[in-house]
């Protein structure tokens, strides 16, 4: 009886190892199905001989409470990424620098999760998640339902392997279909169907959801003599492992690098998601001597695929107000990563977009990265409707100050059409940290809006405050401890921001990047300009009425004289480092064309010294040039002065005016 119970055992194995990790069956399902009835028979009437590898023991059954922690013998790294075959190179030199003549190993990156294995005695002893890389999750029982992962090896010895969980397509969509004809929301990736099914307390569940394996690692390849990442590769298929068929070796980078793109093709094929390739040095010692960081080991890399495409859920539409007043519909998703960042809103133009695309709340729909920067809604997935989705709906008032909305002319914007709307006041605020503003990097357009409807930010001296609300900024989506710093970091170096870019800032109507600093140039410090009269003002060139008036308007204002106080208390600097406008009766505030050969001054010594006393020099004679200097061999700029009758100043005048500065 135990010589047929272990005969049978041995059989089922070989008879799994074949089929579902060769996939060459060796006998018909009907024989499977005999012997493995044959076996269960053996085992209910003696439960004495039950073996742990037994393919009864992958049924499931157990339903745990939660999970144990495992800690790593080794800590379960992650892999540096690459985008782009230029980083690939720059990987390659890295390697090289150290003196190693590289031999690579190109591997698929399975699109799944880690597992770490651990035998005993040749027989499965544990299965983990990563977890933190330190402790994972003790999900042995659900492992053990895996056919791919051997319940017993070839070779009686302890060891442990690494490599990936995953989900076929196949399986991926039969579940799903199955979902579908249920009125169940199906799965969005095969991924996360994987991670959830690995992560089942009833292993039951786990094994019907048929999951499959990759092993990729050997943490110890020098506890069996391995010199090579191949040879561990080879060993671990030896013990009965599923090892990818994919894996190539290369020793010339460009090689590996071509092959890139046929993997690419290959991709659409494979019937599993992969989303790069992983790059590893194939000789152990020369692992070694490149070593680790504390997150990932230096002799690997992964290639990330760039994702043209990729599916997620529109959960809802918000609508938000722009600089004009303008409504924009918003999509937000579900997070995904979408050539290397999250994304989790993208931009819907205007409700036509919406109608024109057939976009309903609830869709699975395709995303793209339009010219790798703006993420860009491609199209809804109609064959994954489950009849739920509902059509979005038009607003009629201003979300933000509930205005009724006004269509555009075009009727194909909408509105807001109150001019005090705090829409307004965001754009002022983003305004104020643009570029050529006070330059606060991350605190982008949507960053803003956002802070703005949560209430982090609803005026100017809320940005310098921000560093108060740290420990809430942390926590929001797509924020974490070192972006938020990185912000609060940013937000600090805007304070020593010279004046003119202050006063660009302040949205002082008329004010742009050029009269800024001519105002910063003329006043210095923001005081002189508070203090500055009208008529004042409009004796600098580029200064009208109207904007004289603005920018005495905007002073008169306690509001605005409070903020500039506030400001000032934050530290802000109100400064410019522009020298101070040198006046001077020859120069300051006349055109010049210089022509010929000056005896002491080189022309464009001269144009400095013009221009350092707030004069202009230009290359053409015009009826709006003041004055022509005039050296020895001057062009035709001279007839032309003679002839409009411009005055001329020639090399002597020059001479007595450089005497006298
Ligand atoms: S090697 C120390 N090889 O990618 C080396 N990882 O982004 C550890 N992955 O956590 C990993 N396919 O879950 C390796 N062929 C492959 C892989 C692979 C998928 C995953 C693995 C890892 C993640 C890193």
């Amino acid at each position: 009886m135990k010589q047929r119970y272990n005969e049978l055992i041995k059989i089922i194995n070989e008879a799994d190892y074949n089929y579902h990790t060769l996939d060459k069956p060796t006998i018909t399902d009907q024989e499977y199905d005999s012997l493995l009835r044959e076996l269960f028979e053996i085992e209910e009437n003696h439960p004495e001989l039950i073996r742990d590898d037994s393919p009864t023991q992958r049924a499931g059954g157990q339903i745990l409470e939660g999970f144990n922690k495992i800690t790593h013998q080794k800590p379960m790294l992650s892999l540096s990424d690459v985008f782009n075959y230029d980083e690939i190179r720059l990987f390659d030199e890295r390697i090289k620098k150290e003196h190693i003549k590289p031999e690579y190993i190109c591997e698929q990156k399975i699109d799944g999760l880690s597992v770490s294995l651990i035998y005993e005695k040749g027989i499965l002893k544990s299965g983990a998640t990563r977890g933190n890389g330190i402790v994972g999750e003790d999900i042995t029982n659900n492992v053990k339902t895996i056919k791919t992962i051997p319940l017993k090896i070839n070779k009686p010895i302890d060891i442990e392997v690494r490599g990936e969980i995953y989900m076929s397509k196949k399986v991926f969509n039969k579940i799903n279909a199955e979902r579908i004809k249920n009125g169940l929301e199906p799965f969005l990736n095969t991924r996360n169907l994987a991670a959830g099914s690995i992560r089942q307390l009833d292993s039951k569940i786990a094994a019907q959801r048929k999951l499959d394996s990759f092993i990729y690692h050997l943490p110890n390849p020098e506890d069996f003599s391995l010199k090579t990442h191949y040879e561990a590769l080879e060993f671990m298929k030896s013990l009965g492992f599923k090892i990818n068929p994919n894996n190539k070796k290369f020793n010339n980078i460009e090689d590996l690098i071509n092959y890139i793109e046929y993997e690419k093709a290959k991709r659409p094929t494979l019937n599993y998601d992969i989303d790069g390739l992983v790059i590893k040095l194939n000789n152990i010692d020369d692992q070694f001597k490149m070593g680790y960081t504390a997150k990932y080991p230096k002799w690997a890399t992964a290639y990330k695929f760039p994702a043209e495409t990729v599916l997620t859920k529109l959960k809802d539409v918000a609508f938000t107000v722009g600089r004009t007043g303008q409504i924009t519909p918003n999509a937000i998703l579900d997070p995904v990563i979408v050539a290397g960042s999250k994304i989790s809103r993208a931009t819907l133009h205007n409700i036509g977009y919406i109608k024109e695309k057939d976009l309903r709340i609830g869709d699975i729909i395709s995303i793209h990265k339009a010219g790798d920067v703006i993420p860009e809604v491609v199209s809804p997935i109609i064959s994954r409707r489950t009849g739920t989705e509902k059509e979005v709906e038009m607003i009629t008032n201003c979300p933000i100050c509930n205005t009724l909305l006004k269509q555009t002319n075009s009727k194909i914007d909408y509105f807001c059409p109150n001019n005090n709307c705090p829409a307004r006041n965001i754009e002022g605020l983003i305004h104020f940290v643009s570029r050529e503003a006070m330059n606060i990097e991350g605190l982008g357009e949507a960053i803003i809006e956002d802070f703005y409807n949560m209430g982090f930010i609803k005026n100017i001296l809320d940005i310098y405050n921000l560093k108060n609300h740290q420990n809430d900024l942390i926590e929001l989506e797509g924020f974490g401890k070192k972006s938020v710093s990185n912000l609060i970091n940013s937000i600090e170096k805007s304070k020593s921001k010279p004046l003119e870019n202050l006063l660009m800032g302040l949205g002082i109507k008329g004010i742009g990047e050029k009269t800024a600093k001519i105002l910063a140039k003329k006043y210095q410090n923001i005081d002189n300009l508070i203090n500055a009269t009208f008529n004042d003002l409009i004796t600098i060139k580029d200064v009208g009425n109207v904007l004289a008036n603005n920018i005495c308007e905007y002073f008169k204002n306690e509001d605005n004289l409070n903020l500039i106080k506030e400001l000032k208390k934050l530290g802000i600097n109100m400064k410019t480092n522009i020298k101070k406008l040198n006046e001077n009766k020859y120069f300051t505030g006349k055109k010049f064309v210089i022509t010929g050969t000056l005896s002491n001054i080189k022309r464009n010594e001269l144009k400095k010294i013009i221009e350092n006393y707030n004069g202009e020099v230009s290359e053409s004679v015009s009826s709006k040039t003041d004055v022509v200097i005039v050296g020895e061999n001057p062009g035709s700029k001279y007839d032309k002065a003679i002839n409009l009758n411009i005055e001329i100043w020639n090399d002597e005048k020059i001479n007595q005016i450089l005497n006298e500065l």
